[in-house]
């Protein structure tokens, strides 16, 4: 074939590859409503992005990093203060992962007060809590790879409220441990979560996530002060541009943050001394106090009631709707209080000593 000027700019890539480009590039030229120019509307896109940072900075310092009690924490005090960069990298780590949770949070409550989980999207929301759920195991099992003091009896604690799990309980945290006793097994175990198991539930769970939201569309609100012809905007070029613009701006916060709190590192794990005062991250402050407040078995028995409710919630709300007539403001009341509750106990334990 002659190299005619008639050849569509990007044909000859596309022959390289047997897809179907016409339908990628209808799905790409979907329209979008238009509330999604609004940040807190698209705040989906912020969790995606700050996983990627994750990712690419997590393979970095895994080069360097060595998942045994003695080599552990030596390997992160050697990439915070030898390795070039490491203490840059390891700071974007660790942010990219604390703003994640947060994204992620307010993502959970934009679709929840919108009441964007109802028919057709309950299952998007159940899919939506189990990354919840896999982006806090993130946190906790990479937190407890650093290995020092508190990061280890935080990891002991855990394993404790795991095992108080009714019927499975003991297997969980054996399971965990790798042996009755945090150690070598623990480290590895957690490092092949963090690295291998996560990323794998993760990437499956958000192509499972995406799948269903362009299958579903966007939830659509009628605006009556938006005209006819500005209630939708292209995905491509206009959306992903957006979305581009924030990924360099939340790049700009991270370095910033990076720069003005670079991430630490406390003294090093020994199994035989109980620090005074043990804390996990900000994000477990809320099972924390409630662990304080009540009982081991307690507050792993209201953690597993309160997350099933949560967890099943579009459907529970469809049933009390249907049969007991429940009008949506008292979803909406109980969105609230659930929300102050979460945050009173977590305020609560930040103050505590
Ligand atoms: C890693 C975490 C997550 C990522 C990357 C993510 C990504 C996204 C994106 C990109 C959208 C499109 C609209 C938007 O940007 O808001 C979306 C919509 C949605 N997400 Fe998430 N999400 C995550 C977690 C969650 C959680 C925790 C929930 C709720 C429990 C949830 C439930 C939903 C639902 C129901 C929709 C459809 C909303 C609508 O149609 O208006 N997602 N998600």
């Amino acid at each position: 074939m002659s190299s005619s000027s008639k050849e569509r700019p990007g044909s000859r890539l596309e022959a390289l590859f047997p897809l179907d480009w016409d339908l990628i590039r209808h799905a790409g030229a979907e329209p979008v409503p238009h509330h999604l120019k609004k940040w807190w509307f698209c705040l989906g896109g912020t969790p995606f992005y700050l996983f990627v940072v994750q990712v690419v900075t997590g393979i970095a310092l895994t080069f360097y990093y060595v998942p045994t009690p003695e080599g552990a924490y030596q390997s992160v005090a050697a990439i915070t203060h030898e390795v070039r960069f490491g203490w840059y990298i390891r700071s974007l780590h660790k942010w990219s992962g604390n703003l994640m949770i947060v994204a992620v949070f307010l993502h959970m409550l934009r679709v929840y007060f919108t009441g964007a989980y109802r028919q057709p999207r309950q299952l998007n929301w159940c899919i939506g809590i189990s990354l919840l759920v896999t982006t806090l195991a993130f946190g906790f099992t990479g937190y407890s790879l650093i290995y020092e003091q508190l990061s280890f009896w935080g990891a002991t604690v855990a394993c404790n409220l795991a095992e108080a799990v009714p019927l499975v309980g003991s297997h969980i945290g054996y399971f965990l441990r790798g042996g009755p006793e945090i150690g070598e097994n623990t480290l590895t175990r957690f490092f092949i979560l963090h690295i291998g198991v996560l990323p794998t539930v993760m990437f499956f769970l958000l192509g499972l996530h995406v799948f269903l939201i362009r299958s579903h569309g966007v939830t659509e609100f009628e605006d009556e002060a938006v005209p006819e012809e500005k209630r939708f905007f292209r995905f491509f070029p206009d959306h992903v541009t957006t979305e581009l613009l924030i990924g360099v701006l939340l790049m700009y916060i991270l370095t910033l943050l990076a720069l003005i709190f670079p991430a630490g590192l406390g003294a090093p794990a020994d199994p035989t001394q109980t620090p005074p005062h043990i804390k996990p991250e900000w994000y477990f402050y809320f099972n924390f106090r409630l662990l304080k407040l009540t009982s081991l078995k307690m507050s792993v028995l209201l953690t597993m009631a309160i997350g099933a409710v949560v967890f099943f919630w579009p459907f529970i709300e469809g049933f009390l709707a249907r049969w007991l007539k429940m009008p949506e403001w008292v979803s909406v009341l109980l969105g609230v209080i659930g929300f102050l509750g979460f945050l009173v106990l977590t305020v609560w334990e930040s103050f505590a000593v």
